[in-house]
């Protein structure tokens, strides 16, 4: 990207910010779409919550991939060009591709082009032979796989972490569905989720001792700031991580700690004292919610690997 380039690139995001922000803010209860969490402060702070020792669905998710790879291997066979989409800096994908049997390619989609050089290079590295085409493309939209993978090798897809949990029942199945019609005809799929567990293990993870999930959560205040011209004073705001145990998910909140008001966009928006944002969700799932919400875009599980304690759950789907 040229400088003109990546300054235009950031004008129309903040544009987007300021226009979901104006939307979100008008709404009731005030809301915030979770991927504006992650600039480049929230990216790194992303990172080092999970290696905190409450937050245990990536060490969860790389244990299951390395105790049960020999099994996932055997069960999506050999010659599969993985497909993974939103990479992060490509541990996962190293932990798969080197329990898989003879992967034919990597494949990372991201939209952020950082991120998949990241991802790419950490996989270079640990598989100089390897095939590794990145595709600069949002998964959130219907993007084409068809010719990038060399021959009749069928694609692997990978979606890790558990970020199917941030999708509402709609946008998960939109998701599922434009997967299977991205991938070729006989894909497969290898999906993360987090299951439901015990409450307290939840709300831990999600509000951890050492802060950095309220350090996570209160710098998108800060972005707002620098990027949509709002004028928070993070200090009268703060961190809450709540269990709703009807629609069976974790959400963040921005809680805001006085009566205020904060302007955007030449508008004023008043807060209530004990008002919030709603800035995350993260869906956890029964295996049978799992199924059935799969099945429902099209997909049949074939397979479900878990850890001993079943925090976390890993699926083989077949199209
Ligand atoms: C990266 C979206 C899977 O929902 O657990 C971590 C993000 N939010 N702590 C999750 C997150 C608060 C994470 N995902």
């Amino acid at each position: 990207m040229s400088g003109a380039e990546a300054r235009d690139a950031a004008t129309a995001q903040a544009a987007a910010l300021r226009a979901d922000a104006l939307a979100g803010f008008s709404a009731s209860p005030k809301t915030l779409p979770c991927k504006w969490l992650y600039d480049a402060e929230g990216s790194r702070l992303f990172e080092a919550i999970t290696r905190l020792p409450e937050y245990y669905p990536t060490r969860t998710e790389l244990r299951i991939l390395a105790e049960s790879g020999s099994d996932i291997a055997c069960a999506v066979g050999p010659g599969a060009a993985v497909v993974e989409f939103g990479p992060g800096d490509g541990t996962k994908a190293v932990q798969l591709l080197g329990a898989l049997t003879a992967p034919a390619a990597y494949l990372p989609v991201d939209i952020a082009p950082e991120w998949l050089d990241a991802a790419a290079t950490r996989v270079a590295v640990a598989f100089p032979r390897l095939k590794v085409r990145p595709v600069v493309a949002d998964f959130a939209l219907p993007f084409d796989l068809a010719g990038r993978a060399a021959g009749s090798t069928t694609h692997l897809g990978f979606f890790p972490g558990s970020t199917i949990g941030n999708f509402e029942r709609e946008g998960a199945l939109a998701f599922l569905r434009r997967a299977r019609a991205s991938l070729r005809a006989g894909s497969r799929m290898l999906l993360g989720a987090d299951l439901v567990k015990d409450v307290a293990v939840l709300e831990a993870a999600y509000d951890d001792a050492a802060g950095v999930t309220a350090a996570f959560n209160l710098n998108l205040l800060a972005r707002l700031n620098r990027e949509a011209g709002t004028d928070f004073d993070p200090g009268s705001f703060r961190h809450a991580a709540r269990w709703n145990c009807r629609l069976e998910r974790m959400e963040m909140h921005l809680v805001s700690l006085r009566e205020q008001s904060v302007r955007l966009a030449g508008r004023v928006f008043r807060f209530a004292e004990g008002e919030s944002i709603h800035t995350e969700s993260s869906h956890k799932y029964r295996p049978d919610r799992l199924r059935e919400l799969v099945q429902a875009a099209g997909w049949r599980p074939a397979r479900m690997w878990t850890d001993p304690e079943q925090l976390f759950s890993v699926w083989l789907l077949e199209a």
